[in-house]
C-alpha cells in the first residue's frame, strides 16, 4: 500500500475542512482533528485521520449531531454528568476531562461521567491532557459489541479499551493506553485481505471455537482470557451502567445504523498528584520509576524495557520532526 508524508498541520487542515464541510463548528473541527492527528503522530493510525471518512458518513446521515450542545449537571463536589448531546465524542471527552482536571484541583479527585457520546478516538490524547496539567488520570469507554466473554461463544461487550496517565517531573508522563480485546477487528481484515493465517488467540468461529483463518472469524477474543474479559466488563459498568446508559450488545454498532445516535458513555477519574504526598515527590517518583525500568537488563532480542506509552512517544518525535505516513487513499479522500 502506497503511503504519503504528510507534516501534522496540514494533516490537522485538511481533517478541519472536511468535518466543516458537514457543519461541525471550526472549534470542534479542530479539536477532532487534534486527537485524530495525535493518534496518527503516535503510529496508532487505526484511530488517526483514516476515521475521517466514517465520521462524515455519520454526521451526513443523522447518526451524530454537529450541534450539539453539551450540559453538565454537577454530582457532588468531586462528580458530574456530562450530557453530550450526541455530538462528536472527541471533544465532549476533552471538555469531560477539562471539568474533572478542574474538580480534582480543587478537591482532589474528580469524576466525570459523559452520556449521549459518540466515539472518542485513542484515548492517550486526554490522558495526556490532564498529565500536562500534573494529574493522575483513568478513562475508560464502553464501545460496540465484538468481543466474546471468556467461555462464550457470542460477543457481548465491546473492544471496551481503558487508559491511565501518570505525570511526570523531567520526563514524559507514563500513558497505558490499551484495548481490552487481543488485537482490534481491523487486524483480522487486514489479514483476511493479504490471504495470511492469524494466531489462534485472536478470534472465534460462529461457535466460539479458536481459529486462524481470518475468513472465518466471528468475534474477537478478550486479551488475556478472563482477566481481559473482567477488565471489560468493569469499563462497561464505569461507563454504561454507571451514567445509565446502554450496555453489552444493545450498543449501536459503529459501522451501521449510521442515522441513529450510538448514545456512548464514557467515564473519567482523574486525582491531584498530590492528593496523599507533597506533589513534587509524586513527580520526582515517577522519574525514578522510569528509570528504575529503563535500567532492568533487557531479555535476548530487546534492546530495552520501555514504559507504557514510550513506544508511541519515541514514534511521535520521528513523525513531528519528519511527517507522519498516510495512505495514499486516505491521503486522496482528505484532498478530495
Ligand atoms: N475509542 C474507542 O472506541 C476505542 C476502542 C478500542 C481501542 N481504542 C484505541 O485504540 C488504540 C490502540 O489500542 P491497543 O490495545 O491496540 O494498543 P497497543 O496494544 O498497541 O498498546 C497497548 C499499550 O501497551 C503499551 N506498549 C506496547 N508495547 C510496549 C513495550 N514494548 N513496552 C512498554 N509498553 C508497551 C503501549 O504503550 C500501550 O500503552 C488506543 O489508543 C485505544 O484507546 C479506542
Amino acid at each position: 500500500m502506497s503511503e504519503v508524508i504528510v507534516q501534522p498541520d496540514r494533516l490537522r487542515e485538511l481533517v478541519v475542512d472536511k468535518l466543516k464541510s458537514v457543519d461541525l463548528s471550526e472549534e470542534q473541527a479542530s479539536t477532532v482533528a487534534d486527537v485524530l492527528v495525535h493518534a496518527d503522530l503516535r503510529g496508532v493510525h487505526s484511530h488517526g485521520v483514516l476515521r475521517t471518512e466514517h465520521y462524515v458518513k455519520r454526521i451526513s446521515e443523522g447518526g451524530i449531531n454537529p450541534n450539539n450542545v453539551t450540559n453538565v449537571e454537577n454530582k457532588g463536589k468531586s462528580g458530574a454528568l456530562f450530557n453530550g448531546d450526541d455530538g462528536m465524542g472527541h471533544a465532549i471527552t476533552k471538555e469531560a476531562m477539562d471539568h474533572s482536571i478542574t474538580l480534582s484541583k480543587e478537591n482532589g479527585i474528580g469524576i466525570v461521567g459523559v452520556m449521549n457520546s459518540s466515539h472518542c478516538g485513542a484515548l492517550s490524547y486526554f490522558a495526556e491532557q490532564a498529565a500536562k496539567e500534573d494529574t493522575v488520570s483513568m478513562v475508560v469507554t464502553q464501545t460496540d459489541s465484538a468481543v466474546v466473554p471468556f467461555g462464550g461463544a457470542d460477543s457481548y461487550f465491546g473492544t471496551n479499551p481503558i487508559a491511565f496517565g501518570f505525570p511526570a517531573k523531567n520526563k514524559r508522563p507514563i500513558i497505558l493506553d490499551m484495548a481490552t480485546s487481543n488485537v482490534a477487528f481491523g487486524k483480522v481484515l487486514h489479514a483476511r485481505e493479504k490471504e495470511q493465517t492469524i494466531p489462534d488467540n485472536w478470534g472465534v468461529d460462529k461457535d466460539g471455537n479458536p481459529v486462524t483463518d481470518p475468513s472465518v472469524v466471528k468475534s474477537l477474543l478478550p486479551v488475556g482470557g478472563p482477566k481481559g474479559y473482567g477488565l471489560a466488563l468493569v469499563v462497561d459498568v464505569l461507563s454504561g451502567i454507571l451514567t445509565g446508559s446502554s450496555f453489552g450488545p444493545s450498543i449501536v454498532s459503529m459501522y451501521g445504523d449510521y442515522e441513529e445516535y450510538r448514545k456512548l458513555s464514557h467515564t473519567i477519574i482523574t486525582i491531584d498528584a498530590g492528593l496523599f504526598i507533597d506533589k513534587d515527590e509524586f513527580l520526582t517518583n515517577v522519574d525514578k520509576m522510569i528509570d528504575e525500568l529503563h535500567n532492568v537488563s533487557p531479555a535476548d532480542g530487546f534492546d530495552q524495557v520501555l514504559v507504557p506509552g514510550e513506544p508511541e512517544q519515541l514514534k511521535q518525535e520521528d513523525y513531528e520532526k519528519n511527517g507522519i505516513p498516510i495512505s495514499q487513499s486516505v491521503y486522496d479522500y482528505l484532498i478530495s
